[in-house]
């Protein structure tokens, strides 16, 4: 056995034998084990050590045996030694076998007969690696020709739509049961009742507070108006209260209490009031929000009409008036 396989392959042999098995039966995600667990890297070097320590020891224990031989023990002994090893006669033999050809000696039976300035020809047969490997590839030819142009079947364009159809299947399948990815670049208005049931609860529990149950206001912003402080619409409605108002305000960042999915489904729940009518109405603060998809020729009239209302609310202050209409101008 030992002389079947020499050892500078039987070392290496068993230990990546042994590194796979780790490998197959370690669970270490998408990283290969030894990184993920450092340990069994360690545990890997000792292996290795321990099976050229074994090499060396039987080495050494086959040398002791040796001197302890007789003359005629060690002449039978070395004979063995020398006699090639049982694995590399394999290969050999393998090897000549796919060169195929005809042994030096034997030459002369397949020389052909012309004779260019002393240079002969040799009739050898073509290398069996050689035609064997045509052979295949006329029978892999004749699959592929049968497979893609008579029975049609899927080639590379056809497997990347499907793969492409599917992987689009799979994120939405994904979105939907992880609706907490939403953010500020993704979040959309929710529709469905229990989204709005949910963010229902959120409001009562977290913002009635300082915006009342019907969104009429107290120490925050009446949200049944048109008019907003920090925008509205969705995106607006949801970066508010994911980073939180104004510094001092009041209203605090809620990113860090609630959950992307719970701020998107109070925000829709916010976005419910516009229109309505509450109890105590505070006065409107902020400018009118148009949505940047409406028409600008729109934009600019509501703009104009909510800086007529603010110049009406001061005082009847001429050169302030002036001020005003040069920024809303310049704008
Ligand atoms: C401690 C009081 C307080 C609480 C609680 C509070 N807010 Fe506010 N909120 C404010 C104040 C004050 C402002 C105005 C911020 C500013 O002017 O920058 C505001 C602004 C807003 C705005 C923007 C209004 C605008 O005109 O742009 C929205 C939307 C909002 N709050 C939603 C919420 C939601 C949803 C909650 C519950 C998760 C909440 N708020 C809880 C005080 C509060």
């Amino acid at each position: 056995m030992r002389n079947l396989i020499p050892s500078y392959i039987r070392v290496p042999l068993v230990f990546f034998a042994i590194a796979a098995l780790i490998e197959y039966f370690v669970d270490s995600g998408d990283q290969p084990a030894f990184i993920e667990q450092p340990v069994i890297l360690l545990f890997l070097l000792l292996v290795l050590l321990f099976l050229i320590a074994i090499e060396g020891i039987v080495g050494t224990m086959d040398n002791i045996l040796y001197q302890s031989l007789d003359e005629e023990g060690r002449a039978r002994y070395d004979a063995q030694r020398r006699a090639p090893s049982k694995f590399s006669l394999w290969i050999q033999n393998i090897y000549k076998k796919l060169r195929g050809g005809k042994p030096i000696e034997e030459e002369a039976e397949i020389i052909l007969d012309h004779n260019y300035d002393g240079i002969k020809e040799l009739d050898n047969n073509l290398p069996p690696w050689w035609l064997y490997g045509f052979y295949a590839t006329i029978i892999f030819a004749a699959v592929y020709l049968a497979r893609y142009h008579i029975f049609n079947a899927e080639d590379q364009f056809d497997e990347y739509e499907i793969e492409y159809a599917e992987a689009n299947r799979a994120i939405e399948e994904y979105k939907k049961t992880a609706k907490n990815l939403v953010d500020v670049n993704t979040v959309e208005v929710l529709t469905e009742a229990a989204d709005l049931n949910a963010g229902k609860k959120i409001f009562e529990v977290n913002c009635v507070a300082c915006h009342m149950a019907d969104g009429g206001g107290g120490i925050g912003p009446n949200l049944t108006d048109e008019h907003w402080i920090l925008g509205g619409g969705i995106k607006n409605v949801f970066r508010t209260i994911s980073e939180g108002g104004r510094d001092g305000k009041g209203m605090v960042a809620w990113k860090n209490s609630l959950k992307p999915i719970e701020m998107a489904q109070v925000a829709s729940y916010v976005l419910q009031f516009q229109g309505t009518t509450p109890a105590n109405p505070k006065e409107a603060e902020g400018d009118i929000w148009v949505d940047e998809s409406e028409d600008t020729s729109d934009a600019t009239e509501t703009e104009e009409s909510s800086s007529e209302d603010s110049s009406n609310e001061t005082e009847e202050n001429a050169t302030e008036i002036v001020e005003e209409t040069q920024t809303v101008a310049s704008n």
